[in-house]
């Protein structure tokens, strides 16, 4: 910038004109900063010195923001305005939601967004599939990596194998749960029990089988599939230790054969964790859908069951998952860790 020229720093307006904030250095290099104000009935300008740049921002305070749409943010200063930002009180407002536009890039907006209706929202519930462990080294189902990739679940994933396949069916599940031995719950699984304690969000329905939400700290979670540290007989039903079917002990009551407490396909779902996910995703104001392809019935069903917003955070965000209020393609951990520094940001905490 050559001295003494005005440069442009940022220029929003409203119904009643336009505010540029502008920046000059002398020839000694100091800067000094204006507000511009233009009217829009007579085109007046009155001009507004002030010694700092947080000074010449101060207009930017509170409501401004809605009351003035962004018409020009110049890169250099899009790290202030956006921290400023993300202090106000967050709306879900279309004003908001153009300045995040302006200050932070498009993937960052999205991320910012999210952070924002966790922060905005009163009662949030996230559901999750594979692809929240997939990052604590636990392969998926569908994507490339995942089990029925290498493996037809309709062969082993179903109540017929039990009966008639069980040496290969309790290979794979013992397989499965000795994998849980040398796992632990990355840091996203411990941001979301974080969360629940700070009261940010109220529960997670989980499809996934691995524990790895309540080894976490998450107290408020609905294991919709059941899961793999628990194991019963297959015929009498009766609990029995996982040592025991990894040995493929018979049931000490019965004799019958020994299973994980995972719902196979075309089992019912455990009746509790089913309508306690099912009453608070109809009541919440948020489901935040996280790492799951949405193929499986009837879990698939439950973003649709609730009035409030609906955000899918997924590695592939296909155009299938358009009726959802915002897409976020990213890897659960990634995603909740920026969200997690932009919510610290925001000081909600
Ligand atoms: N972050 C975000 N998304 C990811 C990540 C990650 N790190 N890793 C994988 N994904 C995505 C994949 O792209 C895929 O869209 O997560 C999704 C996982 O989908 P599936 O493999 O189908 O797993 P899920 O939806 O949980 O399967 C549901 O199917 O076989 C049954 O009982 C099994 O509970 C499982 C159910
Ligand atoms: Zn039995």
């Amino acid at each position: 910038m050559a001295n003494n020229t005005w440069e442009t720093l940022a220029a929003y307006g409203s119904e009643t004109g336009t505010i540029e904030i502008q920046e000059c250095r002398n020839k000694e290099g100091k800067e000094k900063y204006r507000r511009v104000i233009t009217y829009m009935e007579d085109n007046h300008k009155k001009k507004e010195e002030a010694g700092s740049l947080e000074e010449v921002f101060k207009s930017l305070e509170g409501q401004d923001w809605l009351l003035y749409f962004p018409l020009y943010v110049n890169p250099k200063v899009k790290k202030i305005l956006g921290a400023r930002l993300l202090q106000q009180p967050f709306k879900t407002h279309a004003a908001y939601e153009t300045w995040l536009q302006y200050c932070f890039q498009e993937e960052e907006t999205n991320i910012v967004k999210l952070a924002g209706a966790v922060a905005a929202s009163s009662k949030t519930v996230v559901l999750t599939g594979a692809g929240m462990s997939t990052e604590s080294n636990l392969p998926d189902f569908r994507s490339k990596a995942g089990w029925w990739q290498k493996i037809d679940p309709k062969s082993i994933a179903v109540p017929e194998a039990v009966e008639n396949n069980y040496s290969v069916f309790a290979d794979f599940y013992g397989e499965r749960i000795k994998a849980l031995e040398s796992t632990a719950p990355h840091a996203g699984h411990f941001i979301l029990a974080e969360w629940e304690k700070s009261s940010l969000i109220h529960s997670v329905a989980t499809q996934n089988v691995d524990g790895l939400h309540r080894k976490a700290g998450s107290r408020n979670v609905y294991e919709l599939h059941g899961a793999l540290d628990k194991v019963k007989c297959h015929r009498c039903g009766t609990e029995t230790e996982i040592d025991n079917f990894l040995q493929k002990k018979p049931c000490a009551s019965c004799s019958g054969r020994l299973r994980p407490g995972v719902v196979l396909f075309g089992e019912f779902l455990p009746e509790d964790a089913w309508n306690g996910a099912l009453k608070n995703i109809e009541e919440a104001d948020l489901v935040i859908v996280i790492g799951t392809s949405l193929e499986v019935y009837p879990v698939n069903q439950l973003p649709r069951m609730t009035d409030g917003r609906t955000i899918y955070v997924n590695a592939e965000t296909e155009s299938e998952h358009g009726s959802f209020d915002l897409l976020v393609k990213g890897k659960a951990k990634e995603v909740l860790e920026k969200v997690e520094v932009v919510l610290r940001n925001m000081s909600f905490y």
